[in-house]
């Protein structure tokens, strides 16, 4: 069975549209572990819930990026991902991370590639729709093969529109949506066609 340790920070919707579609048979993974650098992460419970080991993994006071993603590895690194899923990690990922996970790292993104990099990708597309410099946004599914701010090799992305009277709220909602569908299929598309029963 292929391997998933799902990082996050918060929220842990799309932790759950992963959770859900190993439970029902749509993903022919499992998810081994779930850390989160927040200690109020509600993906987190999420996690226990589901019978899947959850570790928080706070950065300590002064420490440097290079150890903690060193002290993150060691972490991740017992559960023998197959692949390690960024479903709402909201921190950089620096080389001492990512050399134990060559291109085992997949990010996902609520902006389409090129566009919204970084954080409040969804607020800063909403606002670019009502200066009238886009009339859609979208939503992507990459991997990480270095430290690239949500950006790397394209797995899948799915356009998202902006429609007349939405607000952010439902902009949000909307993506949400997409991001939860777009994460499985990329997931899918990722599993050898062998390990799929
Ligand atoms: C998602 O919209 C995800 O794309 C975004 O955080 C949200 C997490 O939601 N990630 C980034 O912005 C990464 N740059 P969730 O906790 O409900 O899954």
């Amino acid at each position: 069975m292929t391997r998933l340790v799902v990082l996050i920070s918060g929220n842990g919707s799309n932790l759950q549209a992963i959770l859900d579609a190993c439970a029902d048979g749509r993903l022919a993974m499992q998810v081994v572990a779930v850390l989160s650098n927040k200690a109020d992460a509600y993906g987190l419970e999420r996690a226990r819930q589901a019978g899947v080991p959850a570790m928080l993994v706070e950065r300590l006071a002064g420490e440097a990026r290079a150890a903690y993603d060193v002290r993150l590895a060691q972490c991740v690194r017992p559960f023998q991902p197959d692949w390690v899923v960024l479903a709402g990690w909201m921190r950089l990922l620096s080389q001492s991370f990512l050399q134990h996970f060559p291109m085992q790292v997949i990010n996902l993104h609520p902006a389409l590639p090129g566009q919204f990099a970084g954080t409040h990708a969804i607020q800063r597309a909403f606002h670019a729709w009502q200066a009238g410099e886009i009339s859609a946004t979208g939503v992507m599914v990459h991997f990480v093969p270095d430290e690239g701010v949500d950006n790397g090799p394209l797995i899948a992305q799915a356009s998202v529109p902006i429609l007349p009277g939405d607000n952010l709220t439902a902009l949000e909602s909307r993506i949400h949506q997409a991001e939860h569908r777009l994460l499985i299929s990329a997931l899918q598309s990722l599993c050898p066609p062998a390990t799929q029963s």
